[in-house]
């Protein structure tokens, strides 16, 4: 049976694929086009994909042969599910795996923002720096006993709210199903209308998953609601924060930054953003830790195996 691994992963994970099938791996690492992505995928059974690989009616019909595609992530946005189910095609994700290597970018992001580190970094470089001290350089928010509002409170958004326990913070959420009772409490955290979460948080984190209901989740009513001193994070997907609308939001200092992982059309980043300080930038890296990346290859290697060998995978998206 052919398999296809899309994008370059390490070679451990295709030697034990290749053990049991015949896989094409794009060692190169080079994105395809959706065009070379098809012809690729002709006669393949598995594919085993990113977030940037689209599987859409087009690219599937071309593929009759495919049975199961594999997303090494734990969003399964790329994938239209409505066509994968007429074509009786399995889809796979990696939850679980990634929670804590997620959360810990999200607060780096949050951090990084809070305390101007980007922008302090850039200004020692650029050899800017000649007071050695000034009592109001460099002022940013404090963290600890600040209020974190958490929007999307699935696994990835428990795993930042444990985090804030360390800094003495109170933690506000708002997701579609309010946490039992006892999860709330283990995570000290309180379920609070959106709109009373944007007005609150010295933080707000989005952590929900793109999707139709959720684009532009967060656009300039939203952002117009939050704290002039408030930071906004976005770790979740690019389409969830309208871009377009917090560069107009940091450009007029309407709040007071932002830390990005994410981004509408990425690997293009709206270029508002490229000449402001207020916001802090990293390239979609959220899950990227060696050993995070080497279990969720792993683990999106174990479900396109069960699928193509008989059996029910371990996580099944559909
Ligand atoms: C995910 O797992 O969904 C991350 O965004 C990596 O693709």
């Amino acid at each position: 049976m052919k398999v296809v691994v899309t994008r370059g992963i390490f070679p451990e994970v295709v030697e034990s694929l290749a053990r049991r099938f015949d896989v094409e791996h794009n060692a190169e690492d080079r994105p395809w086009s959706p065009e070379e992505l098809a012809r690729r995928l002709r006669g393949a059974s598995g594919a085993m994909a990113t977030v940037m690989d689209k599987f859409d009616e087009p690219t599937l019909a071309q593929c009759p042969d495919l049975k199961v595609i594999s997303n090494i992530a734990v969003g399964y946005n790329n994938i239209d599910l409505a066509a994968c189910k007429q074509r009786g095609i399995r889809v796979t994700n990696t939850p679980g795996v990634l929670d804590d290597t997620t959360a810990d970018l999200t607060w780096s992001l949050l951090m990084a923002a809070a305390r101007r580190i980007a922008e302090g970094d850039q200004y020692v470089r650029a050899g800017d720096w000649k007071i050695a001290f000034g009592v109001q350089y460099f002022l940013g928010q404090d963290i600890h006993h600040a209020t974190l509002g958490i929007i999307g409170m699935g696994r990835i958004g428990q795993a930042i709210a444990r985090r804030a326990s360390g800094f003495d913070m109170r933690v506000l959420y708002n997701n579609r199903s309010r946490l039992p009772e006892a999860d709330e409490k283990r995570l000290d955290a309180t379920w609070v209308e959106r709109d009373r979460l944007l007005r609150d948080a010295d933080f707000v984190v989005v952590m929900a998953p793109y999707s139709a209901a959720t684009h532009h989740l967060i656009g300039a009513p939203q952002i117009a609601m939050m704290k002039p001193t408030a930071i906004l994070v976005n770790s979740a997907r690019g389409g969830v924060v309208d871009d377009a609308a917090l560069v107009e939001a940091l450009r007029a200092k309407r709040i007071a930054g932002a830390g990005l992982d994410v981004f509408e059309g990425e690997p293009k980043v709206n270029p508002g953003f490229l000449d402001l300080k207020n916001v802090v930038m990293t390239p979609h890296i959220g899950s990227a830790s060696r050993a995070t990346r080497i279990v969720m290859c792993n683990t999106a290697a174990a479900n396109m195996t069960a699928v193509l060998e008989g059996r029910e995978p371990p996580n099944p998206v559909n």
